[in-house]
């Protein structure tokens, strides 16, 4: 698979285009961003571990019936994707509440949500992020009603999915966020799935093992992003 002219570059990630117009390579960069990218920082070794945390995932969803983009892992940061249309709408998915909804619903942390709490984002860095419903939704013509439900189906099964994976791993899977595209006409999962976009604690100790860790400085991010893949290999 050869790789081609940079089709877009995010804050984490660049896709390039590749030999096959259905197909693109993500890379993943060691750059981190939190708050809208107010806070930046390069931390290596990011990419390989979130490429490689990513690829796990992505593969146990596909066995799992999951439609999602992946293809293959190609390289230490790099992934072979199908290529899609990107819906601009993050759903959030939280099974205990931590991060925004603590702070902006005064939830105190840890609160269980049973049955979990699906939340929908609009993707827009200049906007920061805003909530929205799915009236917004239409309103704005992000997504049809087939499609959210079809996105709010996927998300829920990849949390029952992954919460049982993390279980048994030793990880608490607190929440976590979600992309979508279209392919064919069809709504796949896209994007990552990895300790930047997943709050996951240690069940023994409550460690957070993710992304807070640089968004709140609670510690080295490396270290934490190694704990996680080392769980997935040992326990
Ligand atoms: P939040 O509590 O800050 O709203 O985050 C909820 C989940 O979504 C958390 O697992 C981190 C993830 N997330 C992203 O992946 N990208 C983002 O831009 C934000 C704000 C959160
Ligand atoms: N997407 C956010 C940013 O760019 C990062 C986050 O909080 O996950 O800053």
């Amino acid at each position: 698979m050869e790789r081609k002219e940079k089709l877009y570059e995010g804050k984490a990630k660049i896709l390039y285009l590749t030999d096959e117009p259905d197909k693109v390579i993500a890379y993943y960069k060691d750059d981190a961003t939190a708050f809208d990218a107010i806070k930046k920082a390069t931390i290596k070794g990011k990419g390989e571990l979130n490429n490689t945390i990513a690829s796990y995932l992505f593969e146990y969803l596909n066995e799992k019936g999951i439609p999602t983009h992946f293809i293959k892992k190609l390289s230490d940061r790099e992934m072979l994707l199908y290529k899609v249309e990107i819906i601009p709408v993050e759903v959030v998915i939280r099974n205990l509440a931590a991060g925004s909804i603590v702070k902006r619903l005064g939830i105190p942390e840890k609160t269980e949500f049973n049955p979990p709490l699906v939340e929908f984002y609009l993707k827009n860095d200049e906007l920061h992020d805003p909530i929205i419903c799915e009236q917004h939704i239409y309103a704005m013509n992000l997504a049809t009603p087939d499609e959210v439900q079809q996105m709010r189906e996927i998300t829920l099964n990849v949390n029952e999915l992954l919460k049982d994976f993390m279980k048994e791993n030793g990880i608490i899977l607190v929440d976590f966020k979600l992309e979508f595209g279209r392919k064919d006409g069809k709504i796949i999962l896209a994007d990552e799935i990895s300790p930047d976009t997943c709050r996951f604690w240690d069940a023994k100790t409550g460690e957070k093992l993710d992304k807070d860790r640089f968004r709140f400085d609670l510690g080295d991010l490396i270290e934490g992003y190694k704990k996680v893949l080392e769980k997935f290999k040992k326990e």
